[in-house]
């Protein structure tokens, strides 16, 4: 009997018969051959079936065969260059071929291209097609390198809650729900706070689950609900976070390289510039990075982009200033020092300058800005007691969060980091709903 294969793996299988179990992709008759792309989940492969191979009744289906449809192929392994597919460069010689269904003829995503509101509306379907095939294994990949990396360097992972008391990113993008006759309670814009319980117990911990923001705007890098990986240490201050972030981020990058070329290359991305991606990142302040962006801003001579980029020292950064400042780095760029007012209430103020904050922003080159944002957090109970009135928040919520820095309190740092984000720079892709099986924006909550 033939073995079972995947079609990631046909490499190994040359000269070999092997049995796929798949998709038709596309087909193409050349009168006594019938070419099929067949996807099976982990790749695409061309097996080409022969009139002269197959009972008379079988080739006539085939010729016929609609896109999508379910099939079951056994067949010899070829090596050939000229071959389409993921990986390319093998086609298999059809010997025996299953049709398990054969698929409606009316199927929505055929292989033209499709305006983004109509491949949105199917993307039950269009997760099928090679590019979003593609965008959605490398961020299966970026999932598993992060945690690869925690679990290798000593963090625990914690599920933390996802209905929460209270706001902890800003009051403005909370979704609410009632919570039975305990009044309202929010989904959570970040597991962080209870991460930072999490370390006095278990020293570094990360938490890496869906993320709630009602965003109002409509941009091509937020979502509504996102995958936020976030990582907290204890005994740990900004210069360390840096640190573990450029160490995990450039293993992401090294295992994406690794495992996903093909996809990459299906996708079109300059390789040379991911191959780029490797710690130390340059790390500048907040400060300089004004300074450079007023410098930036005289310099351009677009009066449209001259616009964008105004600025003055306590502003947070747009995506034009953040797109400035990457265009003048090969890898990723920390910001580190941001003024307090455009940050949350939990971070750490910098000595003697308490207009500003132990921030961090990792900002990714080519356009794609803030992948990563994190700080050191504030550790003197009465510090944050004030901080959290002065942002009126409901403070018999942050009880527990309080008592966190009366016993045993330490210099503690974690950061978030969006999944989402970090596939779309990888990948290269314009729009950060693709990075995602079903996105969900302002406008969107369907399918
Ligand atoms: O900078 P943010 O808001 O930081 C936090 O939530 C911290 N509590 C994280 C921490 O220190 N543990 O979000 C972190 C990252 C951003 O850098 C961005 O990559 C991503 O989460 N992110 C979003 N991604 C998609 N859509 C949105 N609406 C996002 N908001 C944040
Ligand atoms: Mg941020």
């Amino acid at each position: 009997m033939a073995e079972y294969i995947s079609v990631s793996k046909i490499s190994n299988y040359v000269e070999k018969e092997v049995t796929i179990k798949g998709w038709v992709y596309n087909r193409t008759d050349k009168g006594k051959l019938v070419f099929l792309l067949i996807r099976d989940g982990s790749g695409f492969v061309q097996c080409v079936a022969f009139k002269g191979d197959l009972e008379p009744e079988v080739f006539d289906r085939l010729v016929r065969l609609p896109q999508e449809s379910s099939v079951i192929i056994t067949g010899v392994v070829r090596e050939d260059k000229r071959a389409p597919g993921i990986p390319g460069g093998f086609e298999v010689g059809v010997k025996q071929i299953e049709i398990v269904q054969e698929a409606g003829l009316d199927y929505p995503m055929s292989l033209k291209d499709h305006g983004p509101d109509f491949a949105l509306d199917n993307r039950h379907l269009w997760i099928r097609m090679q590019s979003q095939w593609a965008i959605l294994r490398i961020r299966a990949t970026v999932m598993a390198a992060t945690r690869e990396w925690l679990d290798n360097n000593g963090f625990a992972e914690m599920s933390t809650p996802i209905l929460t008391p209270a706001a902890a990113e800003g009051t403005t993008t909370l979704f609410e729900t009632e919570y039975f006759d305990e009044g309202k309670a929010y989904l959570a814009q970040t597991g962080q706070l209870y991460n930072e319980a999490n370390i006095f117990a278990f020293g570094k911990v990360y938490c890496f689950g869906p993320t709630f923001r009602a965003e109002k705007s409509k941009t091509r890098r937020h979502l509504t609900e996102f995958w936020m990986l976030e990582p907290e240490i204890a005994f740990c201050d900004l210069d360390g976070l840096m640190e573990v972030e450029e160490q995990m981020l450039t293993h992401i990058i090294q295992r994406v390289l690794r495992d996903r070329m093909p996809e990459l290359k299906s996708l079109g991305r300059d390789i040379s510039k991911l191959e780029k991606i490797v710690g130390p990142f340059p790390r500048i302040s907040y400060d300089d990075a004004a300074k450079m962006i007023v410098e930036l801003r005289e310099k351009e001579t677009d009066p449209e982009k001259k616009a964008l980029l105004a600025f003055e020292w306590g502003m947070d950064f747009g995506a034009p200033h953040e797109t400035a400042i990457t265009n003048q780095f090969e890898t990723p760029v920390f910001v580190y020092g941001y003024p307090s007012a455009v940050k949350a209430f939990y971070m750490e103020p910098w000595p003697d300058r308490p207009e500003v904050c132990k921030s961090v922003d990792l900002l990714a080159p080519e356009g794609y800005g803030e992948i990563c944002g994190g700080s050191e957090r504030m550790s003197d109970p009465e510090k944050l007691l004030a901080r959290i009135r002065k942002e009126k928040l409901p403070e018999d919520a942050f009880k527990w969060y309080l008592e966190l820095r009366k016993y045993g309190s330490v210099p503690h740092s974690g950061f978030g980091m969006g999944t989402e984000r970090v596939t779309s720079w990888i990948c290269g892709i314009e729009h950060i709903r693709e990075a995602i099986a079903f996105p969900r924006t302002i406008k969107r909550v369907y399918p």
